[in-house]
């Protein structure tokens, strides 16, 4: 698997793992306690989280997947709810993910979506954290590209390592504008609904005869080239949600399909980015 290297140097593997609605269901527990575990043991060591997945239930799913390893060969990515991230909240809010995850610090840190606190009060405090080892880094979350310009004008904002939005090959409105703007200045960004949750998100991308050709010439199933897509760009993480060791091993195995320039030029063609500005997606 590819690594991306974030703004600091650091190097991370292309393909994570999310985990929103995770560690909800006892029913499923064990199973997404193996499907996260598989994952880590074949290289997909960063895990994606938020204070709202669950209330709190997917950071201590993966509290508890990850008691068998080296803390420092992970990554570990949470997020703060937007009404947190200021000063009156934001310790706390880390404190208790750091809790719930049974780690000392998180690698990276993100402001969920944009609110009404000020950023420069959010980028002050995400500082503060770095300084106290609560946090390696930070970023953002569903920022769209007036809301990073923003972010740039307040003081330390340039220090934002990555933006997590959605992207997948039926939403590619970040590639006009948002993406190109984040690469000038190094910020990776991280793809959440790779999948467009398993095509809930847009059903044709399933029935597309150009995906299928393709999967087919490459003997994979259709989600897997739509996770490939999102691994084209060398500075753009991938984070599929899994809840079974078996879609995480699909998944794992679509880190190494490598798309050809015509297979590449089909799927502009039959799922076209953009040619203006569109409004960031959300899910
Ligand atoms: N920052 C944000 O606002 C934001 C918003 C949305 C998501 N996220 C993050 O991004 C992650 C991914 O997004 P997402 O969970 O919404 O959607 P997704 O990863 O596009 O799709 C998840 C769905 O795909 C299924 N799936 C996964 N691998 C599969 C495979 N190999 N074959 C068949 N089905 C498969 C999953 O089923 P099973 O669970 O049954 O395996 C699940 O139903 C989230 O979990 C979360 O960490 C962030």
């Amino acid at each position: 698997m590819r690594n991306v290297i974030l703004k600091d140097g650091t190097e991370v593997p292309q393909l994570g793992q999310g985990t929103w609605y995770m560690g909800e269901s006892s029913r499923k527990y064990a199973g997404e306690l193996e499907a996260l575990r598989w994952g880590i043991d074949h290289g997909m060591t960063l895990i994606d989280t938020a204070e709202m997945y669950g209330e709190g239930a997917s950071e201590e799913l993966i509290g508890e997947a990850i008691q068998p390893y080296d803390r420092e060969k992970l990554f570990l990515v949470s997020k703060v709810y937007p009404w947190n991230a200021g000063r009156r909240n934001i310790f706390d809010s880390c404190e208790a993910s750091l809790e719930r995850l049974g780690t000392d610090y998180l690698d990276l840190y993100l402001l969920h979506w944009p609110g009404s606190i000020p950023l420069a009060e959010t980028v002050a405090c995400m500082e503060k954290l770095k300084a106290q080892g609560k946090i390696r880094r930070w970023g953002v979350s569903n920022f769209d590209t007036y809301d990073m310009q923003e972010l740039y004008s307040v003081k330390g904002g340039e220090n934002c390592m990555v933006n997590q939005v959605l992207y997948h090959l039926g939403s590619r409105g970040v590639e006009y504008e948002l993406l190109p703007w984040m690469q000038e200045r190094g910020i990776t960004m991280m793809a959440y609904c790779p999948l467009a949750q398993a095509g809930r998100l847009r059903r044709e991308l399933l029935n597309s005869p150009v995906l299928k050709q393709i999967a087919e010439a490459h003997d994979c199933d259709v989600l897997q080239i739509l996770l490939a897509f999102t691994m084209i760009r060398d500075n753009v993480i991938s984070i599929p949600k899994a809840s079974s060791a078996v879609h995480v091993k699909a998944n794992r195995e679509a880190a190494e399909i490598v798309l050809t320039a015509e297979e590449c030029a089909l799927l502009d063609q039959a799922f076209p980015a953009p040619t203006h500005k569109v409004r960031l997606d959300m899910q």
